[in-house]
């Protein structure tokens, strides 16, 4: 999601897609994909839910080189009826809603360069592909998206796309679920990211709460820096109960009296699983 306004480029279509163009990727590109590729895929089996590398592995993604998007569209479609489409780069609020309600999964076209290889600013390729796609393949996530998209056009009538998009933060990009008895990844901001994955199951320094939907839209995040606090849930099914059957708007305004809590706290109430030490963030504070 993005500050608007953008101005949607001469090329984009008016739904601001555009053609992927995969014959134009080099093979640098396409070397790129696999360095970062492989890095990932060493080291999630057994640290990402299940539902994650099984969706690598239906959407055939384990093959080289960066995903055509058509094709993965194919077998999504077959799947859960999601398509991937690319667009230039950040899209506008209701843009992005307006695919998702409809199950289309907008991502970027280009990749980061070896300067970028742990650290960028704007998502590219690989994050949204190889962080956001594979749990498109699973029904019960696929189903969340959607209804997320639907949820974010009419929070935009609301004036409560600050709270959604905390939602859409702390699960979609930064969740954490709990599998058995240990805890997994799953949100894409992690799992396309080699510190984070560390970071995220292992670290002493970030809180790690038991998810709490208004707990959640109470909460600021940090866009410049991993994490201070993870939300874990039980389940994709219970994520799915607890946002679909529910109506947003009397929480929207219930959140309006209530303050926003900052990235580091941790109140009375809250389901504790770890009591973060922070010891990252302080240490990079002195
Ligand atoms: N039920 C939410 C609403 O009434 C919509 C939503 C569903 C939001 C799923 C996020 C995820 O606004
Ligand atoms: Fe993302």
């Amino acid at each position: 999601m993005a500050n608007e306004p953008l101005i949607r480029p001469i090329e984009a279509a008016p739904d601001w897609t555009v053609p992927q163009d995969w014959d134009a990727y080099t093979p640098q590109d396409h070397a790129m994909w696999d360095r970062l590729f492989e890095r990932q895929a060493s080291m999630l089996p057994g640290r990402a839910v299940s539902e994650f590398t099984d969706g690598l592995d239906v959407l055939r993604m384990t093959r080289k080189g960066i995903p055509d998007f058509a094709e993965l569209s194919d077998r999504l479609m077959k799947l859960t009826g999601w398509q991937v489409v690319a667009v230039p780069g950040l899209v506008p609020d209701r843009v992005f809603f307006e695919h998702l309600a409809n199950r289309r999964f907008v991502a970027a076209r280009f990749i980061r360069s070896p300067e970028q290889l742990d650290y960028l600013q704007e998502p590219d390729v690989f994050h949204d592909v190889f962080g956001h796609v594979p749990l498109l393949a699973h029904p019960v996530f696929a189903d969340y998206m959607q209804a997320y998209g639907e949820g974010g056009l009419k929070a935009d009538g609301l004036g409560a796309i600050e709270y959604l998009a905390r939602l859409y933060w702390y699960t979609v990009e930064f969740g954490l679920i709990r599998q058995g008895d240990a805890l997994k990844l799953y949100g894409a901001g992690i799992v396309s990211s080699h510190g984070e994955s560390l970071f995220a199951l292992d670290d002493a320094s970030p809180n790690r709460l038991g998810f709490d939907l208004k707990r959640v839209m109470r909460t600021r995040y940090r866009i410049d820096d991993y994490q201070q606090s993870y939300f874990v849930i039980d389940s994709f099914d219970d994520l799915l109960n607890h946002t679909t059957q529910m109506d947003f708007t009397p929480l929207y305004r219930e959140l309006e009296s209530l303050t926003d809590l900052d990235v580091d706290t941790v109140l009375p109430e809250d389901k504790v699983l770890n009591r973060g030490t922070q010891a990252y963030v302080r240490a990079k504070m002195l």
